[in-house]
């Protein structure tokens, strides 16, 4: 959550009349405060009205491809989320449905990503990737301090300078030292050597992610395991792999089935995707699952009441809500197998067709061609000069689209991009608008003087 501080009192506004003196039920005489407590009640619809017109002011989520997040369910999952909305997610013994279709989920993850023994696995749902990769990362720690000869020692994660914000967060508040394989050359995401080499008898796991929230691609996680397995034999470090799966968790089971990237690698030890990126569930839920019971030290688990006896469970917060749970269950009974490949297909479709027609308009350099995740990143050409990737994200919000614009992590702070989230929701048809728009744009574009918006700081720090 933003860190917000407190503000100063506002005077009141005079009320639209509909909601003031021509209410003769609720009537209110000025605006409430912004920043304080309002004294006294306000009727039901004039309360409504006044946040929904400020909520007005927001983007349109269908628009914004920006983020990762679902932005549109069917009708009877909202339905199924409503009925739901009051269920609180640790209530086990008070909600055991709900619990089981936990359950159930878990349980087809570790199906889907190939689980040697899907009945020896163990996973858990949480409120998004992020507190999953938490979950993740504290299990590797544990698991290396239990390990002889630690005192003293400090512990420290290897991953690509790439990384989604959350796994910064992990080093910072677990008090464990980030270990970061820059970008080189057109290499925009981990390299295997790279990562090896920087693991000592105090790494405690290596991340890899699936795909890379820069620019979509896939890191190569069979070349890591490889990796490590080399430098295992070499000095008999044992060092577990960690899957960040957010986005890719939920496309290469169905898109990519011969790329072994999960489970099947045995140095994989855990996995995590966000049910609301391409598990197509509104924000937030995520999953995290364990290789085996072995791979989750026990002292993290507590136990909660449910049915008489206790179960299990691994989170940072206590309550949560159970609707994302059960609209995720939905999700996956109501597409299957074939139902997720055919929308992850149409995604890539949309988003392949997209990246191609603006890398021919030839103001554009693709960087990546939503192959892999369906997303792309692509900057100005080289000959581009009048404009840049700030212009572009700009001017493209005139006509609401959202579209960030951001420079990449060391050593390509030198390379600014935009980068365009293909969803479920974000048709052909749809494409076609923003490519149009684009290409109206453009003229404009190209007859500026010189690049126009860039930012004074310079935005490395996106992090979605
Ligand atoms: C690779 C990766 N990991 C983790 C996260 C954090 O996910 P969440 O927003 O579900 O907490 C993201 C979000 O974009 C991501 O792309």
């Amino acid at each position: 959550m933003t860190l917000h501080k407190g503000a100063s009192a506002r005077p009141g506004h005079p009320v639209n009349p509909f909601y003031g003196e021509a209410d003769p039920i609720g009537g209110m005489d000025e605006t409430p405060p912004r920043h304080t407590l309002p004294d006294g009640p306000l009727a039901p619809h004039t309360a409504y009205q006044y946040v929904h017109d400020e909520l007005m002011l927001d983007g349109n989520a269908r628009l914004n491809l920006a983020t990762f997040v679902t932005t549109w369910m069917e009708p009877q999952a909202g339905a199924l989320m409503a009925e739901c909305r009051d269920k609180n997610m640790i209530d086990k013994d008070e909600y055991p449905r709900t619990a089981e279709l936990e359950r159930r989920c878990v349980a087809m993850l570790a199906d889907l990503w190939h689980a040697p023994d899907p009945a020896a696995a163990v996973g858990c749902s949480t409120t998004g990737s992020s507190e999953a990769c938490m979950l993740a990362g504290m299990a590797f720690k544990r698991r290396w301090s239990l390990a002889k000869d630690r005192k003293g020692a400090r512990p420290n994660l290897v991953m690509g300078a790439n990384v989604q914000v959350c796994w910064e967060k992990f080093c910072t508040f677990w008090e464990v030292e980030a270990r970061q394989v820059p970008m080189e050359g057109d290499r925009f995401h981990l390299d295997p050597r790279a990562a090896a080499e920087l693991c000592d008898e105090n790494t405690i796991g290596v991340v890899a992610i699936l795909g890379s929230t820069f620019d979509g691609s896939y890191e190569p996680v069979a070349e890591v395991c490889a990796a490590l397995d080399a430098l295992q034999e070499r000095t008999g470090w044992n060092i577990p792999v960690h899957v960040d799966g957010a986005s890719g968790g939920m496309v290469a089971p169905f898109l990519d089935p011969d790329l072994a990237w999960d489970f099947r690698l045995s140095r994989v030890a855990s996995i995590n995707t966000s049910g609301h990126k391409y598990g197509l569930v509104y924000p937030g839920v995520g999953w995290a699952l364990w290789r085996d019971a072995a791979m989750l030290p026990e002292e993290l688990v507590f136990r909660v009441n449910y049915l008489g006896g206790d179960l299990p469970t691994f989170a940072l917060n206590f309550s949560r809500p159970g609707a994302q749970v059960v609209a995720q269950y939905y999700t996956f009974l109501r597409l299957g197998r074939e139902g997720y490949r055919a929308v992850q297909q149409a995604t890539r479709d949309v988003a392949m067709s997209l990246a191609s027609r603006i890398g021919a308009l030839g103001d554009f350099t693709l960087l990546t061609h939503g192959d892999e995740l369906p997303v792309f990143a692509l900057t100005t050409a080289p000959a581009t000069t009048a404009f840049d990737v700030f212009d572009v994200s700009r001017r493209l919000k005139e006509r609401g689209w959202l579209v960030p614009a951001y420079t990449f992590p060391p050593h390509r702070e030198d390379l600014s991009v935009l980068r365009v989230v293909c969803r479920n929701g974000f048709s052909q048809d749809l494409a076609d608008l923003f490519l149009g728009d684009l290409e109206q744009l453009l003229p404009e574009l190209r007859a500026q003087p010189r690049p126009l918006h860039r930012p004074a700081r310079k935005a490395t720090a996106f992090h979605h």
